[in-house]
Order: C-alpha cells, then structure tokens, then sequence
C-alpha cells in the first residue's frame, strides 16, 4: 500500500518524510479488529511533535506511519467483532502508543480494534468525520466534561478558539447553551462568530496586552466576570493574571503542555500553593487517551445537533501531505487540516 513514512526525527520536510509506494499491507484481522480502507487523515499538532521526538532508529520504528485520525470503510472484520460490518464507514483515532510502534493513519489501510472506532454519523461526510471524531473533537469533549458538561449560562472565554479543536469547543459550549467569548486572530472574527460566539477578542488587537483587554471588559463591572477560561493555544500569562477577570471558583482549564509538551506548566500551575506566589484560581491541565468510547461522545453531539460541522482548513491530495504539515506547522489553521487518501 501507498503510505508516509518517518524516516528522520525533525520539522516536516521531504528529509524527514517520505511517500512509500510499496509498504507491506496489515494482514487479515485478528480477535477484535478491524481492517479499515482509510478514507481521509486529518493533522494534529501532536503529530509534529511524535514525528519530532520518537527516535527512527528504535528497531520498531523502522518505516513509521505518521498521524491519528482517520475515517474510512471496513474491509475484514476479525472473529471476535460484534455490531460492525464489512462495508461499515467508521472513524477515530489512534493513541501514542500505537503511533509508537509504528502504526499510523496516513496510508491506504490499518488494523485497528473495534473498540477504538464508532460508525461515522448518518449523511456525515468522511473528511469531516476524520475531523470531527479524532483527536480535535475527542479533545473537546473531554474539555467540556472537564467543566462538569457546562451549564446554560455560563460563560467561557476559549483562547486559539479558530483552530482544530478551538472551533469545535466554540460550537460544543454554544451548543450546550454558554455565552461563548472566542480569541483568535482578527482576520477569524467573522469564522467564528459564524460558529457561534457571542464575542470576539482579537488576540493581536489586544495585544501586547490581551489580559490588561480582559480586565477591562470582564473584571469591572459586577457579573460579567468568566465561569471558565478554556486554553488551546497556551497562554501562560492568560492563566497568571487570570483572577482579575475569571470569577473565584472558576477554573482554567488548558490542553497545551503535559506529557507531550513538557511539564512546566503543570508544575508550575497546579501545584505551586498560592501563599508561594500560585495564581489563586483553580488549573486543570488535560491530557488525552482517544479511544472509541470518547468518540461516541461527539458522534452524540453532531447527533443531537449540539456541534454542526467540522470546519475544514483545506483538504490535501496525499501525495501533498507536506504541504498540508508546513500548513499545520504555521499555527495558524482554521479548523481542520485533512488529506485524501481513497481517490
Ligand atoms: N492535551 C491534549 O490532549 C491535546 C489534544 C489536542 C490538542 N492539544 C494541543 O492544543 C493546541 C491546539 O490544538 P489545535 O489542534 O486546535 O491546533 P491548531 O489547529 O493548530 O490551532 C491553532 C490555533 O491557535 C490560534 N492561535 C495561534 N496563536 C495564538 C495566540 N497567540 N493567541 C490565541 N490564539 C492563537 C490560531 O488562531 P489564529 O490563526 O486566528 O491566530 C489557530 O486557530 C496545540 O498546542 C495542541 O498540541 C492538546
């Protein structure tokens, strides 16, 4: 099968990736997996870092497949799958573990377990299935849970809120009946208002003082200060001098740092006590495990109609996977990068 492999640690480039034509096939299922035709990938950022950090030379990373999420038809089932079927369009992601050993989603076919995949929602297109119920919207949904499922009312300032899994958090805390606050660019304003917030912080408007803009909007008059303040694009200083516009008893609940970033911020926030110099206002720092059961959280969602669709940054041939990583590496995406991979 045709499949990118990781051939040298680095940032994305023809020397650190290169386009097999001839890597060996997954064999026939076993137990409970299953054989899936890989319809589309989509890019997450974690994938830059793993093509980054985890050595090429450990003998079961010879020829790697990069990336996580994926949607695609079942073609084999193995003798110990219950309630799917050959034909089946499924979608997921896989976890670091697998990523580690080698096995990854941009190719033409992988063996995953079926308790890793959900069926892809009716009249659900693959691209925005692959989007949708990978890693972005496993993320925020565990984000949302995070927050006790969020109450009507309540309000939520998302950072980074236009990019893959900020545009799926803004729509989820909308859905779930929030005021929604989204910072992002100004050239984003009208994406994501069209998503759902109710107000748009221009991070660069803002700038070089976004928490001194907060304070003035937030932290003056009575009531308007924030539930919840979601992190997706890794402000430490928005945690720092968050209490003059996030309420006590609110929490700051961020995706960026932990086991793939570093664990400063987490020392750094979580466990240093207030009477030490610590920002008095709770942090949660989350770290996902995809897995199917969380999927199904978000396939609920589009079900229910809480989450709309998947935006899509762009959709790359797999032949331009590298384009599509010099895209995802700008930090700059507007919902999510995918890559066609069934023509
Ligand atoms: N902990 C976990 O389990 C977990 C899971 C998934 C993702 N993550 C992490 O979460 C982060 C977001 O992931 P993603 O997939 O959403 O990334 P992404 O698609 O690359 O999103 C990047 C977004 O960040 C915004 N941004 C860039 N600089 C900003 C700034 N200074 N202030 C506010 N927003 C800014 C961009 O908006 P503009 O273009 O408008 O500037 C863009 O929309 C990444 O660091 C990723 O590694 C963690």
């Amino acid at each position: 099968m045709k499949a990118w492999l990781v051939t040298a640690n680095g940032p994305p480039s023809s020397k650190t990736l290169s386009l097999s034509p001839s890597h060996p096939t997954p064999p026939p299922p076993r137990s409970s997996n299953l054989l899936v035709r890989i319809s589309h990938a989509a890019l997450n950022p974690v994938d830059l870092h793993l093509i980054n950090v985890l050595p090429t030379w450990l003998p079961f990373r010879q020829n790697a497949v990069p990336c996580m999420d994926f949607s695609g038809t079942v073609i084999a089932t193995g003798p110990a799958v219950k309630g799917v079927e050959v034909g089946d369009a499924v979608c997921g992601a896989l976890g670091v573990g697998q990523i580690a050993f080698g096995t990854g989603t941009l190719c033409e076919y992988i063996s995953v377990p079926q308790g890793q995949v959900v069926k892809v929602p009716e009249g659900m297109e693959m691209r925005q299935a692959a989007g949708m119920m990978g890693i972005a919207g496993q993320t925020a949904a565990l984000v949302i849970q995070a927050a006790g499922g969020l109450k009507p009312g309540e309000k939520v300032l998302i950072n980074g809120a236009s990019g893959g899994v900020g545009s799926i958090l803004v729509q989820a805390a909308k859905g779930r009946g929030a005021r929604v606050v989204a910072v992002c660019s100004g050239g984003n304003r009208g994406f994501v208002m069209g998503l759902g917030a109710d107000e748009h912080v221009d991070y660069g408007t803002a700038e070089p003082d976004l928490e001194g803009f907060l304070e003035g909007r937030f932290g003056k008059e009575e009531g308007e200060t924030l539930d919840w303040i979601f992190d997706c694009a890794g402000g430490q200083r928005l945690y720092d001098e968050c209490p003059k516009y996030l309420k006590e008893g609110g929490r700051f609940v961020s995706i960026v740092g932990g086991r793939t970033q570093g664990i400063v911020p987490f020392v750094r926030n979580k466990l240093r006590p207030v009477m030490l110099g610590g920002t008095p206002r709770g942090y949660d720092l989350l770290g996902l495990a995809p897995s199917g059961r969380m999927a199904e959280e978000v396939k609920e969602w589009v079900e229910e109609g809480v989450v709309k669709d998947t935006p899509i940054d762009s959709e790359h041939k797999m032949e331009d996977a590298l384009e599509a990583f010099e895209k995802l590496a700008s930090k700059h995406a507007k919902g999510k990068i995918v890559i066609r991979i069934a023509e």
